[in-house]
């Protein structure tokens, strides 16, 4: 009898394993599998506009979309709610908005802000940043809330500045990571950037599943603490993600362009405890009109968007590498040629063949300006193979 069934069992278990390797064996070449606009600037009641998007995946699958819901006016100033849709069918269809922080009323001011899944104790954190501009109210906090529902409910905010200290601190904004691979597997890393004259890339870690945070690696802008110029070393809004080599990638916005109209690449070797200025280096592919940008690693290679121009925030553009950053394919796919600014990558964890052909992307899009609306993407990477 066993002799009659090993051959089956060894057929399928071949079967699907070739059928199941797609990154091995196809060509990355994305198609636009659905667009949906999630949020429309105005379209609300008590909202003027919608910006800063975030996406993430959730332990159990789900998706789940945030964004800043400006309430007098489009400025990073001012009064806010935190909305939040949620999909359990990988992008097809939304939960109604839900707001899930309301800062009150002016001059009080959140900022989102990173979210990051924490897969071993199955929660999702948001931690973002209070009275960031200090524009009539101080002083700046760092503030995170939790879920442990896949973001049905989500904890009162607790206060991180008492950990942390006392500082202005904006997280991302897009996502943090939880290491994979060793050194530190399991710790949390939600990085982001200071005042503009006290700017730099810091992050801030917790090896406890959120319970305590400690501040990380710093990379100081130059001249620190001190009024900028044209030109100067000052690396700002930024995303993380990690490779297989256990090694944090930290893709950076040049505020003030120095050396380049393009990304400034920073990385940790040490699970962000530090970020030494050795490995800071730039990407002259990447050319950036200095804006918020998406970069996710899924199965070995690297993806990024980012408004592709010098100096407008137009046309974005999604683009990929096979050798982790070193080399874009010349292929990229244009998202939206119009206005468009911040985004965030994302990508679903199980696996499975099917999680494996998409990736997600969240950005600002419009016809004249692209605070107009925020849209998602579902991007199928092997043209609808
Ligand atoms: C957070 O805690 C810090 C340090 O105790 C304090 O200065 C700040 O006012 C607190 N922020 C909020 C929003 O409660
Ligand atoms: C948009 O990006 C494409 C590359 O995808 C480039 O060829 C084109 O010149 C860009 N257009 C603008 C207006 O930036
Ligand atoms: C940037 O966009 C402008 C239009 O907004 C276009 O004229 C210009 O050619 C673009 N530059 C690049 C480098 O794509």
């Amino acid at each position: 009898m066993a002799r009659l069934v090993l051959p089956t069992l060894l057929f399928s278990l071949a079967w699907l394993s070739c059928s199941g390797d797609r990154s091995g064996n196809l060509e990355i070449d994305p198609l636009i599998y659905e667009e949906q606009l999630l949020w429309v600037s105005g379209a609300q009641g008590a909202v003027n506009t919608y910006r800063i998007p975030l996406l993430t995946f959730t332990p159990k699958g789900s998706l789940l979309a945030f964004t800043e819901g400006r309430k007098e006016s489009a400025s990073d100033v001012g009064a806010k709610f935190v909305a939040m849709r949620r999909s359990t069918d990988k992008g097809s269809t939304w939960s109604p908005t839900v707001f899930i922080l309301d800062d009150g009323l002016a001059p009080n001011g959140l900022n989102l802000g990173a979210v990051v899944v924490d897969e071993e104790f199955g929660s999702i954190i948001i931690v973002y940043s209070f009275c960031f501009h200090e524009f009539q109210c101080k002083p700046a906090s760092t503030m995170m809330v939790q879920s442990l529902d896949d973001g049905l409910s989500w904890s009162k905010p607790r206060n991180l500045s008492r950990q942390l200290g006392v500082k202005a601190f904006a997280p991302g904004p897009g996502y943090g990571i939880q290491k994979k691979y060793e050194p530190a597997k399991g710790r949390l890393v939600v990085c982001g950037h200071g005042t503009i004259e006290g700017d730099g890339v810091f992050c801030i870690l917790s090896d406890d599943h959120g319970k305590n945070w400690y501040n990380g690696a710093a990379l100081k802008s130059i001249p620190y603490n001190q009024p900028k110029k044209n030109l100067d070393f000052n690396p700002d809004e930024c995303q993380p993600y990690e490779l297989p080599d256990g090694s944090i990638v930290i893709n950076v916005r040049n505020q003030n362009n120095y050396h380049c109209r393009c990304r400034v690449i920073v990385r940790s070797h040490d699970g962000g405890l530090s970020l030494p200025i050795d490995d800071v280096t730039f990407d002259y592919e990447l050319i950036d009109p200095v804006v918020a940008a998406g970069a996710l690693e899924k199965d070995g290679i690297i993806f990024f968007t980012n408004p592709l121009n010098l100096s407008q925030r137009v046309n974005l553009t999604l683009r990929w590498s096979l050798d982790h950053g070193k080399n874009w394919e010349k292929k990229a796919v244009q998202i939206w040629q119009g206005p468009s600014a911040y985004s965030c990558l994302t990508s679903l964890k199980s696996g499975s063949p099917e999680d494996r052909k998409y990736i997600y992307l969240i950005y600002e899009k419009g016809h004249k300006v692209s605070d107009e609306t925020v849209s998602f993407v579902k991007i199928h990477l092997y043209g609808g193979r």
